[in-house]
């Protein structure tokens, strides 16, 4: 491809001479870059910046520290020239043209052989924008697109060149697609494959190409469709196929959501992979109902637990939030366990049903009142319950005062 007697490629700088004539803020940077790519890079320049004499002594950068002088660039394969002196700079240019190497010249595109895009890197992509001598416009316009990238917002699946498999656990927050976190979007944007949980927030499949292979893992409540062992060898056999793929799960993989048992079944069988935390419903819910779960003054700490477990073992005050998870079928005995613990039967509760969507109700009660409430309006899940004084805070119980 050629545009207007422009050919764009990238420079393998590595082990090759380059020359950077000046040592200020442009010098500075474009040296810098050059020693990262591996570029042996001699510094021409009476004064250097800090940085630049940082990597001298480092012995990253050879420093001839006098002015320009004609042969300065032999052996170089390029040369940036950044000077205060257009003279200088226009002296290598001249010299380069004569030698035949290719010439960065700061601040004069029109007379440069070569030109440096503003350049992104996001994983493995690298995105080099020109923005037609315009500085400032190439470096506006590869930030958007780097956001873009960083977003998820492009097609990042690998079409030839593939990777080795791996598997990322990604945390996908409590249902709604806003919550989950820019790198889990990165990675649903490269993936092949995406095994999803029932309380992953869907919404995000609409967005994956048509050949992406889907799998519903979905469980309800008491009823597991995919056992776990069978979840675990999906990941693996997908992975070791190639393929990049994202275990999609609702809120965080760590928080009762068996991130962990993926992550050793993936480690066991030599399959990389990656956890993406996510927000989880024990917070994030709560706080869609208006419940910070502490509150100066009201609660310094909170537990979170599943109904299931034995409750009566988390602290016991008003002051200490509890959060339940999958415990709306069991909340009358819940409520009952902890009355018997010497919890005031006044106690504040809500219970937050499809948090974070449409969906979404709260009732609030007390130890004593909120299962029969619950019973009233069938509760069901996926729900939270939150206990504690910081339950006063929502507009829901505000409202019933
Ligand atoms: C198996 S646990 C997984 C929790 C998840 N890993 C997390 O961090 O949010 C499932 C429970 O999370 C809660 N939950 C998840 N999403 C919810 C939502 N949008 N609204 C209410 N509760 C939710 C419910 O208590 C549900 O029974």
């Amino acid at each position: 491809m050629s545009v207007g007697g422009n050919f764009p490629l990238t420079l393998r700088v590595a082990g090759r001479k380059v020359v950077v004539v000046g040592g200020g803020h442009v010098a500075t940077r474009r040296a810098l870059s050059l020693v990262e790519a591996g570029a042996l890079v001699t510094v021409v320049s009476s004064i250097i910046s800090d940085s630049l004499s940082s990597a001298v002594s480092r012995g990253d950068i050879n420093w001839l520290q006098r002015t320009y002088e004609r042969g300065d660039l032999d052996g170089a394969w390029l040369v940036q020239t950044a000077t205060a002196s257009p003279d200088i700079d226009e002296q290598v240019a001249v010299d380069a043209e004569a030698s035949q190497i290719w010439c960065l010249k700061g601040g004069d595109p029109e007379k440069a052989t070569a030109w440096s895009p503003a350049v992104a890197r996001i994983d493995d992509v690298m995105v080099a924008v020109s923005g037609g001598g315009d500085a400032g416009r190439a470096s506006a316009l590869r930030d958007g697109v780097a956001a873009a990238l960083q977003a998820g917002d492009l097609p990042m699946r690998h079409k030839t060149h593939h990777p080795e498999g791996f598997v990322a656990l990604v945390g996908g927050g409590p249902g709604d697609p806003g919550l989950l976190t820019t790198r889990g979007r990165r990675l649903l944007a490269e993936a092949d494959v995406v095994i999803i949980d029932r309380l992953a927030p869907h919404g995000v499949l609409q967005e994956l190409a048509e050949d992406v292979e889907v799998i519903d893992v979905g469980k309800m409540p008491d009823n597991h469709p995919i056992p776990q062992h069978e979840i675990n060898e999906l990941l693996i056999d997908r992975a070791r196929q190639g393929k990049v793929v994202v275990r999609l799960k609702g809120g965080d993989p760590y928080v009762f959501g068996r991130g962990g048992e993926e992550l050793i079944a993936c480690r066991e069988a030599g399959v990389h992979v990656e956890v993406v935390p996510g927000v989880t419903s024990a917070i994030a819910v709560a706080a869609a109902a208006g419940i910070p779960v502490t509150h100066r003054g009201i609660s310094r700490g909170f537990t979170v637990l599943t109904a299931h477990d034995d409750i009566v073992n988390a602290p016991q005050s008003a002051a200490h939030t509890i959060v339940l998870l999958m415990g709306v079928g069991r909340l009358r005995t819940t409520c009952i366990a902890l009355m018997a613990a010497g919890n005031d039967p006044e106690t504040p509760v809500a219970i937050v049903e499809s948090g974070c969507t449409p969906d979404q109700r709260v009732t609030v009660g007390t130890l004593t009142t909120i299962a029969g409430r619950a019973d009233a309006i069938g509760a069901r899940p996926p729900a939270v319950t939150i206990i504690g004084g910081v339950v006063t805070l929502s507009p829901a119980w505000q409202a019933t005062r």
